[in-house]
């Protein structure tokens, strides 16, 4: 703890730019999962906390919306460089809440910090149009303005990079916003706040509810008539309930929801190329991403090559505490996870698959936290229930393939469609796959996709909406189309 600055380590809830108790004054813990020891108590949101953020929220939203656009970018681009300054404090408290390697941690508040830099320079960027009218003596004109204020709901598995990629597009397009990050990880999500206020940005634009109560909470963003979106980001179970939850108000929606990444190797791919990218896909996070690799397909005449090849990079793998020297391969968020992952695999085992590669464990690994080998299964079944759920864990399961057409259906054989693999030399089958897979998202020789420039989210039961890139801001804006009659 030492290593992170007092100040950035916060454990109230921030409502209308104060540091608050919760109202009935109840607290929760917030675990280290790479020890399974309390970081510290949070203040645990209610419900009528929920309602005074999303107060404070309307409260700043039309003042937020009127500040010139020059001013946003100016305050968004110093919050930027408050998080780039702090980037390896920030990196240690996520580390510690999170449980990724401090590598990893870094890197993604860069991410997170990038998705601010792009956005402070969208703000500028919200054009409207002047559209040739049917007739003379008219004149058809679009703005595009905030929707008004936003409630975000984020995910465990990248506590900062979610919230920012949520956080800058909505106060770039002039939305106030408040967030409920998950309760696994809030403290990342509070510092974020704490450099917003240090930077400037209004009291009441941002507010943030760490909080238990996910359904809750979660209600009264979609039923409380002064939240105008909901942008969520977790499961399709979760996202099915908000959508039905929502529809009594007809609010705007994004989700990010589940995947389940075929990661697709041809014959004719540079072999070594295609296990570096599926070390960097799988083992991100220790395999908890939405877009990582969760089921292998490898052409049969190089099956046993790229397993060989696998195993020996997955050997070289670390695993250990995040905050040590040389981990690379962090614990899993909880038991939960843990003994989700573990069932995934002993029904593949049971389905006929078998264990190619199992990493160990020392006693003292099992003793401490959540930790999970990163094991390698062989001959998985297609039906396998490892190849059609999310693992969210380090574990790769293969299966082999003969041809394109038949890895083609198997890959779109999913409800998901978020983010898609393949290694193949033949630029032209590289243009029939981005033409035939069912994917928001394609990597082609490469497992590493996600950026600030570009469209972030999925088909199918994957999500609506995009992140990032010139698209993310439109997910904030509505279009008002004015037509005014020259001649009265
Ligand atoms: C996610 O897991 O949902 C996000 C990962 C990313 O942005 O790359």
């Amino acid at each position: 703890m030492s290593a992170v600055r007092p100040e950035l380590l916060k454990s109230q809830l921030f409502i209308a730019g104060e540091w608050r108790n919760a109202s009935a004054a109840s607290t929760f813990p917030v675990l280290n999962p790479a020890t399974g020891k309390i970081i510290i108590e949070v203040a645990d949101a209610s419900v009528d906390d929920a309602g005074s953020a999303i107060s404070a929220a309307a409260h700043a939203q039309a003042g937020w919306a009127a500040i010139p656009v020059q001013q946003r970018c100016h305050l968004l681009r110093k919050w930027f460089g408050l998080v780039t300054r702090c980037q390896r404090d920030l990196a240690h408290l996520l580390t510690l809440e999170q449980g990724k390697p401090l590598a990893e941690a870094e890197a993604e508040i860069a991410y997170g910090a990038s998705y601010i830099d792009w956005f402070a320079d969208e703000a500028r960027r919200v054009y409207g149009d002047v559209i040739p009218p049917p007739d003379g003596g008219k004149r058809i004109l679009t703005l595009k303005q905030p929707v008004g204020v936003v409630a975000a709901i984020t995910p465990w598995n990248f506590p900062n990079a979610m919230l920012a990629r949520k956080m800058a597009p909505a106060l770039a397009a002039g939305c106030a916003l408040v967030a409920k990050p998950a309760a696994e990880t809030p403290l990342s999500a509070l510092a974020l706040a704490y450099l917003a206020q240090e930077a400037g940005i209004p009291d009441g634009v941002i507010n943030v509810l760490p909080s238990t109560r996910s359904q809750a909470l979660g209600e009264v963003f979609c039923h409380h008539p002064q939240v105008q979106k909901l942008s969520f980001t977790g499961s399709t179970a979760v996202g099915k309930q908000l959508i039905s939850q929502i529809a009594s108000q007809v609010k705007r929606i994004s989700l990010e929801l589940g995947g389940n990444a075929p990661f697709i190797v041809f014959e004719d791919a540079d072999i070594d190329a295609a296990v570096s990218g599926a070390i960097a896909s799988k083992f991100r996070n220790a395999g908890q991403t939405c877009v990582c690799a969760n089921r292998f397909y490898v052409q049969r005449s190089i099956y046993e090559v790229f397993l060989g090849r696998l195993i020996a990079a997955v050997e070289k793998l670390h695993i250990g505490n995040g905050l040590e020297e040389g981990v690379n391969l962090g614990p899993l968020i909880s038991p939960k996870a843990q003994q989700k992952v573990h069932d995934l695999v002993q029904a593949a085992l049971s389905e006929g698959a078998t264990l190619a590669y199992s990493q160990a464990l020392s006693a003292g690994l099992v003793k401490q936290g959540y930790f999970y080998p990163a094991q390698i299964l062989r001959d998985v079944p297609v039906n396998s229930v490892l190849a059609s759920e999310e693992i969210f864990g380090p574990v790769v399961p293969l299966i082999a393939f003969d041809t394109e057409d038949e890895v083609l259906e198997l890959a779109n054989a999913s409800d998901y469609g978020l983010a898609s693999y393949a290694y193949t030399r033949d630029r032209t089958r590289c243009w029939r796959l981005s033409q035939q897979l069912q994917t928001g998202m394609l990597g082609l020789n490469t497992g590493v996709i996600s950026n600030a420039m570009a469209p972030f989210g999925g088909v199918k039961q994957s999500g609506w909406g995009r992140e990032g890139s010139k698209y993310g801001l439109d997910d904030y804006l509505s279009i008002k189309y004015i037509c005014e009659d020259l001649d009265n």
